[in-house]
């Protein structure tokens, strides 16, 4: 499979029914119509009047093949096809972006203009992906609103953490697309090209105890991981993420379990096989303090600081691609280098005995740690693929594309 290369059509058949309505975060539906039309999707879209200040009828229609619907009022749409029909037509309804306005309309049953009706009509399950200013969503009213959708088995997905075009920083932020086809995904059934495996996925830093306040940790965000359990999920796999202590939300569908040092995750790894596939990219700490401290450590005035005695931690890559039944058929492993990187990736993937070694080089002036963007290289038995520098969503979805092309040319699950 090329870079950049759509990958298995997954969702094949399925009918999508989008809802755009208003918010700067309009723009990112364009993109998750191209990732539902690359997996197989059909999708059919209603722009909202607010919606349509953002983005074009034209570019929906662009991306997805299918006339835009707008209006209630419209004569040849309502013989060729009423809203009722297109409401009932879809296997799902997603509302994308979805503004404190249209879940208020939801959560009233306002039947005021097509999306109202649409949704009011529907029958289909529906999953919305709110956006909006924090403490839009943070108010009280679209608390209320959310909690009378969510139990009426509305299901949702977001939103994110971060800084928003208003410039405050919160959660308000639209999930991330491939996040929304991950939830997609799972709501329209496991008929990806990984349904049936299992993938065990690691993430996130670990942190490893001084005394009972103090910890010796790393700069890893957790991103990558989280984004390629996400992406896996999207295909159909079923997956366990075993974290580290990070800031965010468990992706839809997985099944995640924290940890916080080296041993719980070597512990939570192992309870979690078997798998199919194992991809461990945790920046887990190499050593830990051999005795951790039953007290906060003080310090004496004068004396110097007690020094601290390192002992080194298991390594649960290579305890993982050991030969054995319980070995996952492909494990793979990463190597976040700041200096020689191929070399020491090289030395690691023969080192720790996995399948394929992921190598991105990291430190100052790299922004990776941390970041929203990775620039890999993937070594396998074949030699070395440099991948463009993209989001670290992106490079997931590109993983997990070539993990299911991998694992269904040797044998079906
Ligand atoms: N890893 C692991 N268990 C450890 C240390 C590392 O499973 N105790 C895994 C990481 O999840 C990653 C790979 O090994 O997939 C490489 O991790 P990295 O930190 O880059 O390498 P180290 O093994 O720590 O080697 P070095 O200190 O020489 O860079």
């Amino acid at each position: 499979m090329s870079l950049g290369s759509p990958g298995v059509a997954f969702l094949t058949g399925k009918r999508v029914l989008l809802i755009v309505s208003g918010g700067i975060a309009a723009y990112k539906a364009l993109e998750l119509i191209r990732l539902l039309t690359q997996a197989g999707s059909g999708v059919r879209c209603v722009l909202t009047e607010a919606g349509a200040q953002f983005v074009t009828p034209l570019s929906l229609q662009a991306l997805s093949g299918e006339p835009v619907h707008t209006t209630l009022w419209s004569l040849t749409e309502e013989s060729e096809m009423g809203h009722i029909v297109l409401s009932r037509s879809a296997d799902l309804v997603v509302v994308c972006p979805a503004s404190a306005n249209i879940l208020a309309q939801m959560a009233a049953g306002l039947a005021s203009d097509l999306a109202g009706t649409l949704l009011l009509a529907t029958d289909t399950k529906v999953l919305v992906a709110p956006a909006m200013n924090v403490r839009m969503w943070q108010h009280p009213a679209t608390q209320a609103n959310l909690a009378t959708l969510r139990a009426r088995g509305v299901a949702v997905v977001g939103p994110d953490d971060g800084v928003m075009a208003c410039n405050e920083f919160g959660p308000g932020r639209l999930a991330e697309p491939p996040d929304i086809l991950a939830a997609i995904a799972a709501m329209l059934g496991g008929a990806g090209d990984l349904a049936g495996r299992h993938a065990l996925v690691t993430a996130g830093p670990t942190h490893e105890p001084i005394d009972p306040v103090r910890y010796i940790a790393n700069r890893s965000s957790g991103l990558q991981g989280y984004a390629i359990a996400s992406a896996l999920s999207a295909r159909g796999a079923r997956v366990t993420l075993v974290s580290g202590p990070t800031g965010l939300d468990a992706p839809a569908g997985v099944e995640r379990v924290c940890v916080e040092t080296a041993a719980e995750m070597l512990a939570a790894c192992e309870a979690a096989l078997p798998a199919d596939v194992a991809v461990m990219s945790a920046a887990v700490a190499d050593w830990r303090v051999e005795r951790e401290a039953a007290a906060k450590l003080k310090k004496r005035p004068g004396a110097k600081p007690e020094p601290l005695t390192l002992t080194l931690n298991e390594d649960i890559l290579a305890r993982v691609s050991r030969p054995g039944p319980r070995r996952p058929g492909l494990v793979i492993g990463f190597a976040a280098e700041t200096e020689a990187l191929l070399d020491n990736a090289a030395d690691k993937l023969k080192r720790k005995g996995c399948d394929w070694i992921v190598a991105n080089q990291v430190g100052h002036g790299t922004s990776v740690m941390g970041g929203a963007e990775n620039e890999i290289h993937l070594l396998t038995a074949s030699g070395v693929e440099s991948w463009p520098r993209q989001s670290k969503h992106a490079v997931a979805a590109l993983l997990a594309a070539r993990i299911a092309e991998t694992l269904s040319s040797r044998t079906s699950p």
